[in-house]
């Protein structure tokens, strides 16, 4: 009888250590559904989604209502995670206490337990202000707070002699932080501060440029070449960087590292470029920070597919990341699955600390006026519970199996149906390409992405535009594209949310308008065309 059992077992374990491929499902999810919610309207509500595509939200998927989604609402991966049970139980444990609440200080504890011993320290009772964790409501508001800072501490260092860029930089990059300061100076003094990344997250780089600093983005060579079996787009082209701080080095405050990279498809950077990137930075004397936001997907793939780390655990992974960077600002809509929440946090006795002793005591203040005080900032103490437990469940390695091969299924399938995609996989979305889509023709009709999104709301599923519309600009009378040239739809998958149903419907959804891609026309642009931020406002007609 034992003999039967211990034969399945060998055959049930070597079935589950199979390699999972996007029809077999080998393991169930480490988790089931403990709630569900009922959709108030009907896949089959076509006519009616027609109505408030046209009638209400003008083809912009920002404006349409989201009580009338059917389907996947993959507008966005962030603030949209399904909370566990544990994180509502810790909720209701919420101390809304109005300073120092419990929760403020188990927050710290997990900050430890998640990214290091060197993290999470700062507080308590030493003179002065040594507190080295600033709550916000979300990622942007904590980007806001630290470039007002940054570039009032640049300030007090005195001002600036504006000469032009060294002759000795790389030619291509000269031009390319040239026609980048060009558009930021409009009629005033070019700016003179340049804040590299392997590429800013728009509203990260919609601060930078608005304290009048140049956002640079650094994508790596395999990713602009379209490598689709490098399996790290999402790193920084170190011979750039390497240029960037040689010849003007003293122009850059800091070097940034967006894990994962958002902008670049989701794609995650390898521990190898974290470390290369540290040491550039170190040897120039200039601070490194993450943009932290996908941290524990970024984990995953270097757990996954960089030599040498398949024997890692995850946090250990996230330990030795964390480990290279003076500081790292968050939002916690993703990695800290939650709803609301963000922070930026600094690592004591860091170049970056030496460089602007002042800034943690000018941020608390500002904190205070903007947030409130250090102790909650922009959240209640429910909601900081909500992160502590999420923090503690993200980095599970069966999380993030379920996770990433969520998402990779989802890929898969679209590739199945012919439809091009940007491979490999990332963490958290599926990025159509759009001017494949269309074989190029795109590049004449503009913004076909935004026909794309329109088309698929009528199906009953949102994506989003971030293409030659989110990311291009209308200056001076004409249409100026991104440069490096972007133009993707993004299926932004919401974590613990969906199953691969809904996912796969999205998927044949965007199949038929793939067969009958010839038949879509291109929109105008009825308002909003020469707007900052446009894709968020903007309203079009079909052509
Ligand atoms: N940084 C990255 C890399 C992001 O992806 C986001 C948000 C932020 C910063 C800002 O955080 O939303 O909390 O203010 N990304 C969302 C998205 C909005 O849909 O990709 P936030």
């Amino acid at each position: 009888m034992s003999d039967v059992m211990d034969f399945f077992i060998e055959k049930f374990r070597k079935n589950l250590e199979l390699k999972p491929e996007p029809s077999r499902y080998s393991s169930p999810r480490p988790y089931r559904n403990a709630m569900v919610s009922f959709r108030g309207c009907s896949i089959y509500d076509l006519e009616e989604r027609k109505d408030i595509l046209v009638n209400e939200a003008g083809l912009n998927p920002f404006l349409f209502r989201a009580d009338k989604i059917p389907g996947c609402d993959l507008l966005s991966d962030s603030g949209t995670t399904t909370m566990t049970t544990e994180q509502w139980a810790a909720m209701l444990l919420g101390d809304e206490a109005y300073g120092s609440n419990e929760g403020y200080f188990m927050l710290k504890e997990q900050i430890k337990d998640t990214f290091g011993n060197s993290w999470g320290n700062g507080g308590g009772s030493a003179p002065g202000v040594n507190e080295d964790t600033f709550i916000f409501h979300q990622g942007r508001a904590a980007e806001n707070a630290f470039f007002s800072m940054l570039s009032r501490e640049l300030r007090k260092k005195g001002a600036v002699e504006h000469r032009p860029l060294s002759t000795e930089l790389m030619p291509e990059l000269k031009e390319r932080i040239q026609s980048r300061a060009d558009s930021i100076a409009g009629e005033g003094d070019a700016p003179y501060y340049i804040i590299p990344s392997n590429s800013h997250f728009d509203t990260t780089e919609g601060n930078v440029e608005d304290k009048g600093m140049v956002p640079l983005n650094l994508p790596c060579r395999e990713h602009l070449e379209n490598k689709e079996d490098f399996d790290f787009r999402g790193n920084m082209d170190l011979e750039e960087l390497e240029s960037l701080l040689v010849n003007e080095g003293g122009r850059v405050p800091l070097v940034y590292l967006t894990i994962t990279n958002n902008t670049g498809g989701g794609q995650p950077v390898s521990m190898r470029n974290i470390k290369l990137v540290r040491e550039l930075t170190a040897k120039h004397g200039v601070p490194f920070f993450f943009d932290a936001c996908r941290f524990a997907e970024n984990a995953w793939f270097i757990k996954n597919k960089e030599e040498g780390y398949s024997s890692v655990s995850i946090p250990d992974i996230v330990h030795e990341m964390f480990d290279n960077v003076d500081g790292f600002h968050i939002s916690f809509k993703k990695d800290g699955l939650v709803n609301i929440g963000g922070a930026i946090l600094f690592r004591s006795g860091t170049p970056f600390d030496k460089l602007y002793p002042d800034f943690r005591e000018e941020l608390t203040d500002y904190q205070i006026m903007v947030e409130g005080h250090p102790t909650y900032g922009g959240l209640a103490g429910r909601d900081l519970k909500g992160i502590v437990v999420g923090l503690r469940t993200v980095t599970r390695r069966d999380y993030l199996d379920a996770r990433i091969g969520q998402v990779n299924r989802f890929g898969a399938k679209l590739v199945e149906s012919g439809i091009p995609i940007v491979r490999p996989v990332g963490g958290h979305a599926v990025y159509i390409d759009v001017d494949k889509f269309f074989d190029g023709a795109s590049h004449d009709v503009e913004f076909m992405g935004i026909s794309l999104t329109a088309l698929m709301l009528i199906a009953g599923h949102r994506f989003c535009e971030l293409g030659t519309y989110a990311f291009g600009k209308f200056a001076g009378g004409q249409e100026i594209p991104p440069d490096p040239r972007v133009n993707n739809v993004r299926a932004a998958v919401p974590r613990l949310a969906y199953e691969d149903q809904d996912l796969f419907s999205a998927a044949e959804a965007m199949k038929i308008l793939y067969d009958d891609r010839d038949r879509i026309p291109g929109v105008d642009v009825k308002y909003g065309r020469e707007l900052k931020l446009r894709h968020f406002k903007s309203r079009f007609t079909f052509k």
